[in-house]
């Protein structure tokens, strides 16, 4: 049995419907509160790391887990106390959702410490660190995309390789469902590093009017944040996140997509294209 965890988000939601397609038992943990929505054959768990019995019940006959923490202040110690309750089950393989970036920003330094604990549990483990999700584009810039023909930030003209989070959840199940990936951390991105300019280019000739990228400085766009009702601690992740993409340290390419799944990884221009309704006046979240 594989238990899926955080199902209900961004990334969490595709691996499950992807994995459900393999035949493989799956488990799918959803938060108490949270809508459960799971594919035919898929049990359903309820789970929230602040009550360890939860996960431990969740655990029941459970071998594989998929690892998903919420990109927020609490990250790493929820992630611990899951760690825990996984240290004390019969799980002999944890795939854990984590970050490119090493610890040069908050985020990314966040998973790092996780995947130290994991570490330190010996629980075996693979470690998939994805680059920032193309679909990012979709749930935070649409709006003003179709409302005012732009987005902002404060990234100016660094390069990031985006990756689109179909292949990061294809990656998943290859790992949750095949031998040979223990011990190993895979670094995730797209095929080619693009900045807002670029994308803005590539936004205008899918949507055939013209899209800008206005680049702010940090301390207005931190303002627009807070206005937005984002908490304080997540605005400033986003601008230390934003302050790496600027500085050009999330360029790299790496050849793990392609090489686990056989095939190059979804390019921007393709992913614009699949998603060009959401930019449109009414579009829907990304998936
Ligand atoms: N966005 C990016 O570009 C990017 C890039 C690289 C890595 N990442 C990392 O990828 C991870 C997942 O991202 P995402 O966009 O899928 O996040 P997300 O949509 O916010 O999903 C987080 C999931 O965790 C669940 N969760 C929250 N608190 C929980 C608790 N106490 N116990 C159990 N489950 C809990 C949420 O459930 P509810 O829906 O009920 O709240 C949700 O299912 C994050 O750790 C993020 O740092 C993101």
């Amino acid at each position: 049995m594989i238990l899926i965890t955080g199902a209900s988000g961004n990334v969490g939601r595709e691996v499950l419907k992807q994995i459900a397609q393999t035949g493989a038992h799956v488990r799918a943990a959803f938060q108490p509160s949270s809508k459960a929505a799971a594919p035919a054959g898929v049990e359903i768990a309820r789970v929230d790391y602040n009550q360890p019995d939860t996960l431990k019940f969740a655990l029941k006959d459970v071998d594989r887990v998929f690892l998903v923490g919420p990109p927020t202040a609490e990250l790493p110690p929820l992630e611990r106390k899951a760690v825990d309750a996984i240290a004390q089950s019969e799980v002999r393989h944890l795939v854990k959702l984590s970050a490119m970036g090493g610890r040069q920003a908050t985020f990314p330094r966040q998973h790092a410490e996780s995947e130290d604990y994991i570490l330190s549990s010996g629980v075996p483990y693979t470690f998939l660190r994805p680059n920032g999700f193309m679909q990012n584009i979709v749930n935070y810039n649409a709006p003003t995309i179709s409302t005012q023909n732009g987005f902002y930030g404060t990234e100016g003209d660094g390069r990031v390789s985006q990756i689109d989070i179909r292949d990061v959840a294809a990656v998943a199940v290859k790992v949750l469902t095949e031998d040979g990936h223990a011990g190993k951390a895979y670094t995730l991105t797209g095929p080619q590093a693009l900045n807002n300019t670029e994308i803005a280019q590539m936004l205008s000739e899918v949507l055939g009017r013209e899209i800008r990228f206005v680049n702010l400085p940090a301390a207005d766009f931190k303002q627009a944040l807070l206005s937005a009702g984002i908490p304080e601690w997540n605005a400033d992740a986003l601008l230390d996140l934003q302050r790496l993409y600027r500085e050009g340290k999330a360029a790299a390419v790496t050849r793990d997509v392609e090489e686990i799944l056989g095939r190059k990884p979804t390019s921007f221009s393709r992913f614009l294209q699949e998603y060009r309704e959401a930019f449109q006046a009414g579009g829907q979240a990304a998936i």
